[in-house]
Formats: C-alpha cells, structure tokens, sequence
C-alpha cells in the first residue's frame, strides 16, 4: 500500500510508485524526471506541440496538460510503450525508410499520435493523415516524408503481429 506522500501509477503495463509527487505537477514532469522516461518530449509545456502525446486510457493526450495525481489510477502509455528495446515498430521502421526523423524532437509524439491514428484508420488518405497529425509541429521536416512514412506504415502493416 502507498503512504499518503506516494501515488501509484500504472505505465507500459508496470505499476510504479511516485515518491513525493507535488500537488501542481504534470505527468510529463513526472514521466521525464522521476520515472527516466526520457522519450516524451517537452517543448512548449503548453499543449501546443504535441511533442509530449502519450495514452490515457486509450486516449491520446498532452501529458504535459495532465495533472499526475488524475492519472493515478489510469493506463499509462508512453512511447517507450510502442516496441521492445532494441527493435522498430512498424511505424517507426517507416519514419526510418522514408528519412521522416531530422531533428526527431517532435518524433515521439508524432509516432503516439499515427499509431493511435492507424488503429482506428487502416487506409487513410493523405488529406486524413494531414489532419490526424495536426497538432504535432515540427520545426524540420516540412511533414511530407511523415505523411509518407504513414502511407507506407498503413500499407506494411501486418495485423497479425498486432498493432504499428
Ligand atoms: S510539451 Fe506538451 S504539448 Fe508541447
Ligand atoms: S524533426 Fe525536428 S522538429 Fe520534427
């Protein structure tokens, strides 16, 4: 059981204590700082970029917007969520072959956000893949080696090993 001054959250399938959490804190500083998962981004911690887009509960969020004490009792997923160390989802293999990673700030939040995307839109036309990632900036690609990685994601995408 957790004292008063330790919450429980539930990330990438393990359930984790948080020492200490401060009432006003964001699950991406807590995600970041104390847990040493480094792979959400924080650009604007405003809401604004996208960089820090991770699952709630099956919902795609700003973790930079979410209270860590409201997610204490939710499903956590971050991108360290998306393949086993050391090998590419199908997504990620796409950003890789199409050269859609420059920088690779805004990568991980846009690869939450496309795989979200994908699960519910399997065929998506590039006007729909635009939208989908509209609320992810980035600052080098010009988007159109993302909308491509997409397309071909959508195309590779084998059902049977579950999931891009
Ligand atoms: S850091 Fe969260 S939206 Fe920009
Ligand atoms: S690759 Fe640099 S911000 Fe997107």
């Amino acid at each position: 059981m957790p004292n008063e001054k330790q919450s429980l959250l539930s990330v990438n399938g393990e359930t984790l204590t948080i020492d200490d959490a401060w009432l006003g804190e964001s699950l991406l500083y807590t995600l970041r700082e104390r847990l040493g998962l480094y792979g959400s981004k924080n650009a604007c911690e405003q809401g604004e970029c996208g960089s820090c887009s991770i699952m709630l509960d099956e919902t795609l969020v700003c973790a930079c917007l979410v209270l860590t004490g409201s997610a204490a009792d939710k499903d956590i997923k971050t991108i360290e969520s998306l393949a086993p160390e050391g090998s590419l989802s199908t997504i990620q293999q796409a950003f890789v072959d199409t050269g859609a990673i420059q920088c690779g700030f805004c990568t991980p939040g846009l690869l939450i956000t496309i795989k979200d995307f994908l699960d519910e839109n399997t065929n998506p036309t590039d006007l729909e893949i635009r939208e989908a990632i509209s609320g992810n900036l980035c600052r080098c690609t010009g988007y159109g080696r993302i909308v491509e990685a997409v397309r071909i994601a959508s195309k590779t995408h084998d059902e049977t090993e579950g999931g891009y």
